[in-house]
């Protein structure tokens, strides 16, 4: 990546706009080893741009890259993530656990999180599908995949701000509900991370739990999960544990930490 398209801004100034923030960054034309978000044009894949980054940088307390076109996103489970430029946010978030974070609880966390800030943005209810799929009237307007590093969890995060070419109908966007603007959305975003996170080393799993337990669309729903063995559950979620498992109740009942759900009719 060519350091001159590298822009990079200091998280502190997240209340203002992100159009700012670029201009910031376009006056001090350089690549700062501490700053906290580092924007890109296009990148082949955001989550491995902040991977990249932790080996060369010194960290920040909240690390974060964000693109508006991805050449090789990568989803949940070995899929690949489409985020053609203009249409969508991909960003990718550094989380550092300490000893007493729940780690399984983190990417339903992160969920939440986007989940507040969305329903903020477009005035609906967005809502997260276990583990952490993003949904405004069921249908997804963000995925996340959360990967497990030495120095922390990166969190990767990708919004729809605007319907791409021949997405499926079970996907919305931003636009479909409110303006799709770029820099407010992600604004917001980060401004909702930084504070759950922070509230979250402060006040203990329990806050985290609260959170994500009130952001769920999956307890009470009827369900079918493809465990990664293939292994198939239908029956009712209900409950998500302090560990995150997602409790499911058939004709057996089932303790989930891995898997593709779908809500069912019930
Ligand atoms: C999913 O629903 O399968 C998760 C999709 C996660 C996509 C985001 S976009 C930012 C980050 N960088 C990636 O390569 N993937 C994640």
């Amino acid at each position: 990546m060519d350091s001159t398209k590298r822009l990079t801004i200091r998280l502190e100034n997240l209340q203002f706009s992100a159009l700012r923030y670029r201009l910031v960054v376009n006056l001090e034309k350089s690549l700062a080893v501490d700053a906290s978000l580092v924007f890109l044009e296009s990148v082949d894949s955001t989550n491995l741009e902040l991977a990249r980054l932790m080996m060369t940088s010194a960290k920040p307390d909240l690390f974060a890259v964000v693109a508006a076109e991805q050449t090789a996103g990568r989803g949940r489970l070995e899929r690949s993530w489409v985020s053609e430029p203009g249409t969508s946010i991909s960003l990718s978030v550094l989380l550092e656990p300490t000893k007493n974070v729940e780690q399984g609880l983190v990417p339903l966390f992160v969920g939440s999180c986007v989940a507040r800030a969305l329903s903020t943005i477009t005035g609906k209810d967005a809502g997260v599908k276990w583990p952490n799929d993003v949904l405004i009237d069921g249908k997804k307007i963000c995925g996340v995949l959360s990967e497990l590093t030495d120095q922390g969890v990166i969190a990767g995060i990708g919004i729809n701000l605007e319907r791409q070419q021949g997405a499926p109908d079970t996907a919305c966007a931003v636009g479909d509900f409110a303006s799709a603007d770029f820099d407010g959305a992600l604004s917001m975003v980060l401004a909702e991370l930084r504070a759950g996170w922070s509230d979250w080393l402060s006040g203990g799993n329990d806050f985290a739990l609260g959170l994500i337990r009130s952001t769920s669309v999956t307890v009470g729903v009827k369900v079918r999960a493809i465990m990664p063995s293939g292994e198939e559950v239908v029956g009712t979620a209900v409950s998500i544990e302090s560990d995150g498992r997602l409790l499911i109740e058939g004709s057996e009942t089932h303790l989930v930490s891995a898997a593709d759900v779908w809500h069912l009719r019930n």
